[in-house]
Formats: C-alpha cells, sequence, structure tokens
C-alpha cells in the first residue's frame, strides 16, 4: 500500500485543495490530508475547525485521512511509513518556495518524494487568504470552498474581530 501526504495550513481548506486531494486520491492508496498545528503566521481557524472542515469536504473519499502534525513533515511522513509528499502548484509565483520545500524535505530524508500536481486552470487564482478576505467583508464565498462548509466559514468570519484584517 503506498501511502501519501498532502501538507499545509489548510486555513481554510479551498475548492483548489479540494481538487488536488481529489487528484491524489486516484493515484495513492491512502492519502493523509496533514494540517499544520501551530503555524508562523498565526491561522484564523483553529486546529480543530480546520480539521473539521476537512473532514466534511472528504467524508465520500474512503482512501483519504485527516490528521493533524507538528514538527518536521519529513518526520510525521516517516511515523506514517509515507513514500510520498503531494504539493499543488499553481503558478509559477509558487515554484521558488515549493523548490525550497522539496529539496529541504528530500536532503532531510532522501527515502520521500515530493510530487507536485498542477492546480486546474479555474483554480489557479485561489488561495485560502483570498477566501478569508472575500468572506470576511460579506462577499460570495460559494465558489472558492467546498458547498458543505461554506455556512461555518461565513458564521467563523462574522465573529472574527476586526484585528485580524489584514492578516494572512
Ligand atoms: O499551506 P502551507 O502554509 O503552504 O503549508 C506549508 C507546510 C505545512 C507544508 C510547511 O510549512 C511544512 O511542511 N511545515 C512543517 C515544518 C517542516 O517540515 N519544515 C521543513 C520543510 S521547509
Amino acid at each position: 500500500m503506498t501511502t501519501a501526504i498532502y501538507p499545509g495550513s489548510f486555513d481554510p481548506v479551498t475548492v483548489g485543495h479540494l481538487d488536488i486531494i481529489k487528484r491524489a486520491a486516484h493515484l495513492f492508496d491512502h492519502v493523509i490530508v496533514a494540517v499544520l498545528v501551530n503555524m508562523e503566521k498565526k491561522p484564523w481557524f483553529t486546529i480543530e475547525e480546520r480539521t473539521d472542515f476537512l473532514r466534511k469536504a472528504t467524508a465520500d473519499m474512503e482512501n483519504v485521512e485527516i490528521a493533524g502534525f507538528d514538527g518536521l513533515l519529513v518526520d510525521f511522513a516517516a511515523q506514517r511509513d509515507a513514500k510520498a509528499i503531494v504539493k499543488g502548484l499553481r503558478a509559477v509565483s509558487d515554484f521558488e518556495y515549493e523548490f525550497q520545500m522539496a529539496l529541504t524535505n528530500r536532503k532531510l530524508d532522501d527515502s520521500i518524494e515530493t510530487v507536485f500536481l498542477t492546480s486546474s486552470a479555474e483554480n489557479m487564482y485561489l488561495s485560502s487568504s483570498i477566501v478569508k478576505q472575500v468572506g470576511l467583508f460579506g462577499g460570495d464565498i460559494s465558489p472558492f470552498v467546498p458547498a458543505c462548509i461554506k455556512e461555518d466559514i461565513l458564521d467563523r468570519c462574522r465573529k472574527l474581530p476586526p484585528r485580524v484584517m489584514g492578516a494572512k
């Protein structure tokens, strides 16, 4: 059985992330969506909310598991016996950072391969930051997030204090 890890902050999950998860689930026997618990940039959504959104959005995908992780990604991957790290690439602007992370991870553990999936064309512009900005100002986030979690995300956006405006 080949296990792959799809890591990220998922703050919150978007339809772009979900597209990558679906495609990875066709390529690998088991996909662990690994949600970073303690991020440098303070997340808007708690780890419980971020994992809960992902669980709802992937409820129909039998070989997809949602897990929180902390520390080095390669250590988590080794613990879970994963052979690959899956990353989505939206545009050239993602490339430099992703390339740096992939090479660092290979230096740390060369038994784990990073596999890049290109974003679908319709999701190339999309990010969690866009969802938060549009939600915060009362815009329609339905093109950007899985339908089953739209209201949960909007509820939280309405409760956010003004200081989060401008946060990433
Ligand atoms: O969705 P993001 O914020 O781009 O995800 C970044 C993530 C979680 C993949 C990255 O920050 C990560 O792997 N963090 C764990 C710490 C680590 O292993 N760092 C070394 C690789 S640079």
